[in-house]
């Protein structure tokens, strides 16, 4: 089949990370890794987007040849609506992060939550079934890993949230699932849980999220989204027991998982976290 936008006109395999802003994107080094460690020959660049033509910016990517591009703020939203086709829990984060360019058309995935629950089951080692889980914030982040958590059995789900009526749109909107589901303020956490998962925005600015300390249960997973930097979230998870962990490994494995997609090879994940925490 022919190329809808134009005929490839790259002699090896081109991916990039879109974003804006863009310039500390960690997934160019991260995509090199894993392509050297499986020899595959492609490369991977980091483009800044304008704000008001990310799909002008696609278009010409794919008439350039590219294979595909990962998607990053602001533009995931955007992106799930330049695509032609999704996987599942892409159509339920109705965000994507990863986009393959094939037969003229534009595939897209959503690989966190794949990545989180990965980072959290296979690296950190913890189960995810059956336990009491709570979801911090109600923005993209909390929605791009809302389905693949839900694939998990826990023993329940809340999602706090600063805006609960945020949360409870959330919930709405996960038809199959509602019984696993509720939404809370932050002060009205009342219970322990097992795992707490913060997907909000807030460690950005170092403000603190006004949870209790009794919803730390003991041999709690209290996992930041974030990486780079301890969080006040972070701090007070660990001032109360908690095992604690950041986003270095959801990012690293999130990362794989949109190499699978596009090279059909899974990287050994292990070594590329090491490198990325010895930056
Ligand atoms: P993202 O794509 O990072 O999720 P977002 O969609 O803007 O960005 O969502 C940010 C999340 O962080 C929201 O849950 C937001 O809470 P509100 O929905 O109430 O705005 C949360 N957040 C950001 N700053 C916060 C703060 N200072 N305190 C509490 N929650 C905060």
């Amino acid at each position: 089949m022919t190329d809808k936008y134009a005929k490839p006109v790259l002699n090896i395999d081109h991916y990039a990370v879109v974003g804006n802003p863009i310039a500390h994107s960690k997934s160019p080094l991260i995509h090199s890794a894993f392509a050297k460690q499986t020899n595959q020959e492609m490369s991977y660049e980091r483009i800044l987007a304008p704000l008001d033509s990310f799909e002008a910016t696609i278009k010409e990517l794919v008439a350039q040849g590219y294979k595909g591009v990962n998607v990053t703020v602001p533009f995931k939203f955007k992106a799930f609506n330049l695509c032609d086709m999704f996987t599942e829990r892409a159509q339920a984060a109705g965000a994507v992060n990863t986009l393959t360019f094939k037969d003229g058309r534009i595939s897209g995935d959503n690989t966190d939550g794949a990545g989180l629950v990965r980072d959290m089951t296979h690296n950190l080692k913890h189960i995810l079934h059956n336990k009491r889980t709570l979801l911090l914030g109600a923005g993209g982040a909390a929605e791009g890993v809302l389905h693949p958590l839900l694939a998990c059995e826990l023993d329940g789900l809340v999602i706090a949230n600063r805006t609960i009526e945020k949360a409870e749109r959330m919930i709405s909107r996960q038809v199959g699932a509602l019984n696993q589901l509720s939404a809370s303020t932050y002060a009205d956490l009342n219970n322990p849980f097992d795992i707490i998962i913060n997907a909000t925005s807030a460690g950005l600015t170092d403000t603190e999220l006004p949870i209790p300390n009794m919803v730390f249960a003991k041999d709690c997973l209290a996992y930041d989204m974030m990486y780079g930097r301890e969080t006040p979230f972070m701090t007070q998870a660990r001032a109360n027991g908690a095992q604690v962990a950041d986003g270095l490994g959801m990012l690293v494995e999130q990362a794989a998982e949109a190499f699978y997609i596009w090279r059909g090879v899974r990287p050994d994940t292990k070594p590329v976290i090491e490198m990325m925490r010895a930056l």
